[in-house]
């Protein structure tokens, strides 16, 4: 159950990596979690090691607005009407040459990544608008600076969803609601492991830091000012560094460094 004032955080990919680390960051402190995932055993089984912490969990595919509706009803329902922070964080990658994986692995990535930040912004805004100083993380990533060779269509939707984050933080500045974003280099997680440690730019960069670096830059975007809230927020030195180079280099530069990490 929602203990009374404690706010309410709602977080998609609950069931491993970057968002369970979220999620026990913020059950530690006392808020109201919402553990959301397509692996619903594997949310449940997170949840349960939470033991009494006041949390809701389920299973939502991002990809499905109605699975969206049913859960923002049932978390909101439990956390007393309220939604304080939204973390799109449910994305999947596929690393590959780019023709050689099938087209449909493409279109899935798209409709995760892209739509279904999309799907959960347009599900949420009535509840982020009725809640005061509500706020939207979307897990964005360092690929959105240049695109990455063999991870194309993975840095396309997290550029696709940087320009969303920017956009919808203006226009929602009338109903009071923040909408950022979190920039991550490589984090060691699954997704790593299974899929982008094929990249060369791995090997070239190493895997730096883990889910409760990112969760931590989550956590402070999260009990922020809203004044005072960057749009984005580069986590680590690696990100960091290549963002301001990314800014002051010329493209061509940005072509041949990024062309070079990754072996080509
Ligand atoms: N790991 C990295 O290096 C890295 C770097 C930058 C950004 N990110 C981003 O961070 C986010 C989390 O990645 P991670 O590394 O923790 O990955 P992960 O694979 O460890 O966890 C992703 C979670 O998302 C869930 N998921 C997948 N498809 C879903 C869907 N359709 N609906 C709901 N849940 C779904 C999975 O079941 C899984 O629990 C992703 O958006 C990713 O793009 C990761």
């Amino acid at each position: 159950m929602h203990p009374a004032q404690a706010p309410a955080l709602f977080v998609t990919g609950a069931a491993a990596g970057i968002g369970r680390a979220v999620a026990e960051r913020f059950a530690a402190q006392g808020w109201f979690v919402g553990l959301w995932d397509i692996d619903e055993a594997g949310v449940l089984a997170v949840q349960r090691g939470l033991g009494g912490a006041a949390t809701v969990a389920g299973r939502l595919d991002v990809t499905q607005p109605e699975d969206w509706d049913a859960a923002l009803r049932r978390f909101t329902d439990a956390a007393g009407g309220r939604l304080d922070v939204l973390l799109n964080n449910a994305g999947i990658a596929v690393t590959s040459p780019f023709e050689a994986a099938d087209l449909a692995r493409h279109h899935r990535l798209i409709d995760i990544n892209l739509k279904g930040v999309v799907n959960g912004c347009h599900a949420a805004a009535l509840y982020l608008r009725r809640t005061p100083g509500s706020r939207v993380i979307n897990m964005c990533s360092a690929s959105a600076l240049y695109g990455q060779p063999e991870l194309a269509s993975y840095s396309a939707t997290k550029a696709a969803v940087r320009s969303l984050t920017e956009a919808l933080d203006i226009e929602w500045q009338r109903h009071g609601v923040r909408v950022v974003d979190v920039l991550p280099l490589f984090v060691n997680t699954a997704m790593v492991a299974d899929e982008v440690s094929r990249m060369k730019t791995v090997q070239t960069l190493g895997v730096r830091l883990g889910p409760e670096d990112v969760a931590e830059a989550v956590w402070r975007l999260a009990n922020m000012a809203a004044a005072r809230m960057p749009v984005h927020t580069h986590v680590g030195w690696q990100t960091k560094l290549f963002a301001l180079l990314s800014k002051l280099s010329p493209s061509f530069m940005n072509r041949v460094v990024t062309a070079r990490m990754a072996g080509y």
